[in-house]
C-alpha cells in the first residue's frame, strides 16, 4: 500500500525552521512547565540514566539540551560534578538557567551553552558523559554531529542517546532531512556511530512507552505515530 504524503516534505532550510521551531515552542515554557515535561518523559529517561548511575564526580554534557528533560533528570537522580547543556535555542537556554536556579539544582554546577550540536564550542575530550535524548533525528549532517559526540568525549566515556528512529515511511523526492527532522533507522545509526569510534553496547526499545505518551498527550508529538517511528534508547562507549 502506498504511504501517504509527508505534510511537511516541501520544507527547506531545515535547521532554520528546527531553530525557529524550538524558539517558539521553548517560550511557551517556564521552570515550572519544564519540570512537568521532565516527570512526563521519566518513564523512557529513567531507566537509561538508571543504566550507568551514579554520575558522581563526572562531568556531563547533554546534546539539545531543550529546557533539561534529560539533563536535570539526571541531575535529580545523581548529581553529577557540572552538567553542561547544549542547545541553538536562546530560549531553550534561559528555561534551563531558571530551572537550574532553584533548589535541588541551585546548589548543582549547570552550564547553559549556545551551539550547534554539528560544530560543538566544546574542547576535545571533556566529557565524561555525554546524553542527548530526542535530538540526534533532527541534524541534518547526522555525520558531523556523532563525530562532535565523539571528539568532546573522553575515551572510555558514556554516551546515553535515545531518539526516534525511522521504520518504513519513506518522503519521495525531497530529502528524509525535511521530513519529521530526518530520524534515521537503527542500522544507519550503528554504522555512524562506529564510523565516529562509538560503541554500542546496549539498546532499549522504548516505543510502546514512547506510543502511550503521545496517546495519553503526555508528549505532544502526533508524527511519531503518524510516521510510525520507533523510540530506541542506546548506551555507547567512546572507543
Ligand atoms: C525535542 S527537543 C529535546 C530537548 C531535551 N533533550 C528533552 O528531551 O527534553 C530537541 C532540542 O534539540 C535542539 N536542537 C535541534 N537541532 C539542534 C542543533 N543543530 N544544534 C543545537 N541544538 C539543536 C532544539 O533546539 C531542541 O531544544
Amino acid at each position: 500500500m502506498d504511504e501517504p504524503p509527508c505534510s511537511v516534505c516541501s520544507q527547506k532550510d531545515v535547521k532554520g525552521k528546527t531553530r525557529a521551531r524550538y524558539e517558539a515552542q521553548w517560550g511557551q515554557y517556564d521552570e515550572r512547565i519544564a519540570a512537568e515535561r521532565r516527570l512526563k518523559n521519566s518513564p523512557v529517561a529513567d531507566p537509561l540514566l538508571r543504566t550507568i548511575m551514579p554520575f558522581a564526580g563526572k562531568t556531563m554534557v547533554d546534546l539539545g539540551v531543550g529546557t533539561g528533560g534529560f539533563a536535570f533528570r539526571a541531575m535529580e537522580l545523581s548529581p553529577p560534578k557540572e552538567m553542561i547543556g547544549v542547545d541553538f535555542s536562546s530560549r531553550a537556554l534561559q528555561v534551563s538557567k531558571a530551572a537550574a536556579s532553584v533548589q535541588p539544582f541551585a546548589v548543582m554546577d549547570f552550564e547553559g551553552v549556545l551551539g550547534d550540536l554539528e560544530r560543538l564550542p566544546l574542547t576535545d575530550r571533556c566529557a565524561d558523559v555525554v546524553l542527548s535524548q530526542a535530538s540526534f533525528n533532527l541534524l541534518p549532517d547526522k555525520s558531523a554531529g556523532m563525530k562532535e559526540m565523539a571528539r568532546i568525549a573522553k575515551p572510555g566515556a558514556k554516551i546515553l542517546l535515545s531518539d526516534a528512529f525511522r521504520t518504513r515511511v519513506k518522503c519521495e523526492g525531497e530529502p528524509w532531512e525535511a521530513c519529521v527532522g530526518g530520524a534515521v533507522t537503527v542500522a544507519e545509526f550503528s554504522t555512524l556511530a562506529l564510523s565516529a569510534g562509538i560503541i554500542i553496547t546496549q539498546q532499549i526499545d522504548f516505543t510502546r512507552q514512547v506510543v502511550q505518551l503521545v496517546k495519553s498527550k503526555k508528549w505532544d508529538w502526533p508524527e511519531f505515530i503518524e510516521h510510525r517511528l520507533d523510540y530506541r534508547g542506546f548506551v555507547m562507549v567512546r572507543a
